[in-house]
């Protein structure tokens, strides 16, 4: 049998037994959403986020991407991140990295090419920044502390984003949380939060 039919096969069987223990499950679900998280995390296919936070359809609108990174000028996140912000009114934004990330790895070693070559180009800088900290560490240390680095970095992007500013701005109750994975236990961490009495304080006068 063919890898993909694997996949539809499992699919059948999910909704079947879905719809079996709660005939208006797809009725409710396709109605609307109103998701509470959004979820900005690495496209690494071991780092699956309602998987790994036991949260079910509904609950997270998420987006991946390599090394999870924020830009400014990328549409893709500009958009999820408009959705989740006006219409869904999502309380929280994680955006969360992982220990080991081959983004991270790339970027600090500038050894990829191409389109991934490009994408991560900012990880270089930042490793360049915490250089002093760095090079005292073995590699895989070094790799791990940079992804920590890393979501601190996009953590700060996101919230100096105009519609995230916005948001604050106008009372909108939404926390900004910067978390890593660990892939060799599983458990999320904390890296940083911020929330929108942070950033308002730092405004001069
Ligand atoms: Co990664």
């Amino acid at each position: 049998m063919n890898d993909e039919t694997l996949l539809l096969l499992a699919n059948k069987a999910w909704a079947t037994q879905l719809k079996d223990e709660r005939p208006d499950y797809f009725v409710r679900q396709a109605a609307d959403q109103n998701p509470n998280f959004l979820w900005i995390g690495c496209s690494d296919s071991r780092v699956a986020p309602d998987q790994i936070t036991n949260s079910p359809p509904g609950v997270m609108s998420i987006h991946r991407n390599v090394a999870n990174l924020v830009h400014e000028d990328d549409d893709n996140l500009m958009a999820v991140l408009q959705i989740a912000i006006e219409k869904s009114k999502v309380s929280h934004i994680i955006l969360c990295g992982h220990d080991g990330c081959g983004g991270v790895a790339h970027g600090m070693n500038r050894d990829a090419t191409g389109a991934v070559a490009h994408w991560v180009r900012d990880v270089g800088e930042l490793s360049d920044r915490h250089r002093t900290e760095l090079e005292v560490l073995g590699e895989r240390e070094r790799i791990d502390r940079l992804v920590e680095l890393n979501v601190s970095e996009q953590l700060d992007r996101l919230s100096r984003l105009p519609i995230v500013r916005a948001a604050f701005e106008r009372g909108q109750e939404v926390m900004l949380h910067g978390w890593v994975y660990s892939l060799t236990d599983g458990l999320l961490r904390t890296v940083r939060t911020i929330a929108a009495t942070d950033l308002l304080q730092e405004q001069p006068g």
